[in-house]
């Protein structure tokens, strides 16, 4: 079996699901459930054996020992932190806690149990750790895209916090041996994404009636991954992944930012139109910018490739379609994430800007 943390997030939620339609091998899911947690993305496990989810926090030292001890895991699988840009900016203490501290004292865990395996189980243990793009920093215009050997030069304080989370990863290979692996992924989009995030919540808004806020001018560039294929990059590497490595994982699609959303308003204009006639690009809404914004981010996966012969399945259009359709048809998941405490988000962030 495997240990997965964060695994009622966005991304962990996908691959806990994908997994378990995969295979057969268990999953224990610690998922601390912040705001970004929902176990209503895990509603189709409610019945199966195969699925154990634990409220608690992977910074809970006893619990993760405690766990560990029980479930006797063959590998770890490390989702759980604090995801969202702007809301690090806003306040960076949840996420030195768990993304720093909460990685160390998982590490610290999952050391001491690795210690005590027999030593054919010690030799094929895994622990893979997944990170972001955003630790090497922002690209100009013409450079190339990010490499495994590109410098760390993380610019928020998100990104410090992933950044010295996968320094710490690499280091507890490097000095204790734990058998690592470190996969730094591009934005992601599809089901279950959290409706702070720009594709989400750029397709609620735009049919609740809503601005579409675009900050700054638009135009700063992310490189787009389905989640289904990014779940897919990281069960091959942890299946076939070169310990103390890392992995970048990407789609191979930069857009700009207002791009992906006019490309959003012409899905909906197509399956969901306005009942006024009018084009959801109406309701764009340009808003001040992100404080040190990233101005362009793009993942070389030509690793990933070459040596575990993994290439997305999706290409951005079809699945952006695949997401617009999801969330049409999931109506009930978004009304009931966009109740509470995320109101009072959305109040924060974008109170003063429109
Ligand atoms: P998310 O915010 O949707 O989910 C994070 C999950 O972790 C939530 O379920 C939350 O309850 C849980 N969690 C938070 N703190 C915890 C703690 N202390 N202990 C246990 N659980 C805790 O995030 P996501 O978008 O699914 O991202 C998952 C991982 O992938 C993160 O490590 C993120 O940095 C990384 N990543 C995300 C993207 C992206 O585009 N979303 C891209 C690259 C890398
Ligand atoms: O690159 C990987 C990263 O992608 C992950 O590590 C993060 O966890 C994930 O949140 C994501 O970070 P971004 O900051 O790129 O994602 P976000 O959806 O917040 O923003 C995408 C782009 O859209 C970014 O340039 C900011 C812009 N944006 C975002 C929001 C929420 C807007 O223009 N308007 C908005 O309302």
């Amino acid at each position: 079996m495997i240990l997965v943390t964060g695994g009622a997030g966005f991304i962990g939620s996908n691959f806990v699901l994908d997994w378990l339609a995969e295979n057969d091998e268990p999953v224990v899911n610690l998922d601390k459930l912040t705001y970004a947690g929902n176990r209503e993305n895990l509603a189709s496990l409610a019945a199966d054996p195969r699925h154990v989810f634990i409220q608690g926090d992977i910074g809970d030292a006893d619990l993760v020992a405690r766990l560990l001890a029980e479930h006797r895991p063959r590998a770890v699988v490390n989702f759980a932190a604090e995801s969202h840009v702007d809301r690090s900016i806003h306040g960076p203490e949840d996420f030195i806690q768990t993304n720093i501290v909460g990685t160390f004292r998982l590490l610290e865990a999952v050391r001491a149990y690795w210690n005590g395996l027999p030593e054919a189980e010690k030799t094929a243990f895994r622990c893979l750790h997944v990170s972001t793009d955003e630790v090497y920093g922002s690209l100009g215009k013409d450079d190339p895209a990010f490499r495994e050997t590109n410098r760390y030069e993380p610019n928020s304080p998100y990104s410090a916090s992933k950044a010295a989370s996968d320094h710490l990863v690499r280091a507890y290979h490097h000095t204790y041996g734990l058998p690592v692996l470190t996969t730094n992924c591009s934005n992601n989009y599809g089901p279950y994404h959290f409706p702070e995030k720009l594709i989400p919540l750029v397709i609620h808004n735009a049919l609740q009636g809503k601005p579409l806020p675009i900050y700054g001018d638009g135009q700063q560039i992310r490189d787009w991954l389905y989640v289904k294929d990014h779940c897919s990059a990281i069960r091959r590497v942890l299946e076939a992944g070169r310990v103390g490595e890392t992995y970048n994982v990407g789609g191979w699609n930069e857009k700009a930012n207002l791009d992906v959303v006019q490309t959003l308003c012409a899905i909906l204009d197509e399956l969901k139109p306005r009942a006024d006639g009018q084009s959801y690009a109406a309701q764009i809404t340009y808003v001040k910018d992100r404080p040190g914004h990233d101005r362009r981010y793009a993942i070389d996966a030509g690793k990933l490739e070459r040596e575990l012969g993994w290439k997305p399945a999706e290409t951005f259009e079809t699945g952006i379609r695949k997401t617009v359709q999801w969330y049409l048809d999931h109506p009930g998941w978004v009304e009931n994430v966009t109740s509470g405490a995320y109101r009072q988000w959305l109040e924060t962030q974008y109170g003063g800007k429109q």
